[in-house]
């Protein structure tokens, strides 16, 4: 050995820290409405649509509504516990807490330290992330690098949304494609991969073409408080970035498209959805899609489909999965992991 001290030859090289899902959880409202529902509602207040062209151009058949009075909070707690429960643990095992959202209780606190508080816990940082429909892609991508740092060991990452309250009826052009719910999963760290990469983006310059320009002000809400869309440029541009990000994530990892298992992308129409699966060459057989029973719910869409496919058994441990977001912002990412 040289004279060398032993312990200089074997040391181990420092532990890698990864994060995993431990499990899945999701709430959906008990109110659920199809598309006749819905062209009821709307001929009530002159506004004309119909079940054809909802699910012809978008996939959508029906969506749920939370009730009056039930708040995003209690959506976002009703997935964690969910998700809990699946990963078997305890919330007082949490030592993180973050929820996408776009639609809060308030204007502060975050949704996430009310979610705390119904959960029973305290003590460990609780924080909203606000990416619109790229939420839960950003969300997850903040928590994976915490507990990679050690900052966290085991966090909840919730995406929850009631876009129910900030839809315009009198827009057919909006308000038939949007549904309130929540997804959760409960990431914690481990010496293998689970997450093995992901990517966020924004390009501020596209504010414009999907927000909620209202804001709170002296004691009066100012500006539109409903949502706006110009919905031909969003699907432009979502089919655009939804390749390339895919595309970068996948060689960030190493990997390459036949190495998906199953493509989860943001729930917002099935056409984009059926566009990124085709240039990324990949069967629809191996695409969740749940916008027809779920329209889009923003930041929620990806973990509920998630738990969705996890829970009906198409997703198994062991599977790649690669999330895909875009949204208001305009904001894009994609997470790729081992699940
Ligand atoms: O979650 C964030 C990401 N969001 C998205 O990715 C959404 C992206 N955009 C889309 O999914 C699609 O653009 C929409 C589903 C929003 C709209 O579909 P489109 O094929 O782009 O329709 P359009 O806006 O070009 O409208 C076509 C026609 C118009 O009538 P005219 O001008 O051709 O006579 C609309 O007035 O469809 C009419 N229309 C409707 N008709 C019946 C729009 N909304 C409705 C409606 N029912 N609900």
């Amino acid at each position: 050995m040289n004279g060398m001290p032993s312990t200089a030859l074997t040391a181990a090289a420092p532990a890698r820290r990864y994060s995993r899902i431990a499990g899945t959880g999701s709430y959906l409202p008990t109110q659920r409405l199809t598309n006749a529902d819905l062209v009821v509602k709307l001929a009530a207040r002159g506004i004309e649509t119909s079940d054809d062209w909802i699910a012809e151009r978008t996939g959508i058949r029906a969506r749920h509504f939370a009730a009056e009075g039930e708040p995003c909070s209690d959506l976002a707690a009703a997935a964690a516990r969910r998700a809990l429960e699946a990963a078997d643990c305890d919330a007082t095992s949490i030592d993180l807490i973050i929820v996408a959202t776009s639609t809060p209780d308030m204007v502060f606190p975050s949704t996430a330290c009310i979610v705390q508080q119904k959960l029973g816990i305290a003590g460990c940082p609780a924080f909203d992330v606000q990416a619109v429909c790229s939420g839960f892609v950003y969300a997850l991508t903040v928590a994976d690098s915490m507990i990679r740092t050690g900052a966290a060991s085991k966090a909840l990452v919730i995406g929850a949304e009631i876009f129910s309250r900030i839809l315009d009826f009198n827009d057919r052009g909006t308000c038939v494609l949007f549904g309130d719910g929540a997804g959760a999963v409960v990431l914690q760290a481990s010496d293998t991969p689970g997450i093995i990469a992901s990517e966020l983006h924004a390009d501020g310059r596209h504010v414009g073409i999907l927000c909620t320009p209202g804001s709170v002000a002296g004691g009066q809400v100012c500006g539109d408080p409903t949502l706006k869309m110009d919905g031909q440029a969003v699907f432009k541009l979502a089919v655009g970035v939804l390749e390339e990000v895919a595309r970068s994530v996948l060689v960030k990892a190493g990997r390459s498209e036949a190495d998906i298992d199953w493509l989860i992308p943001h729930q917002a129409n099935i056409r984009i959805m059926q566009s990124t699966a085709r240039k990324l060459k990949l069967s629809m057989d191996k695409v969740i899609v749940t916008v027809a029973d779920h329209g889009n719910t923003s930041a929620a869409s990806i973990p509920l489909a998630l738990d969705v496919a996890v829970r009906d058994r198409r997703i198994a441990r062991g599977d790649t999965v690669l999330l895909e977001g875009v949204g208001g912002g305009f904001t894009w990412g994609a997470v790729l992991l081992d699940f």
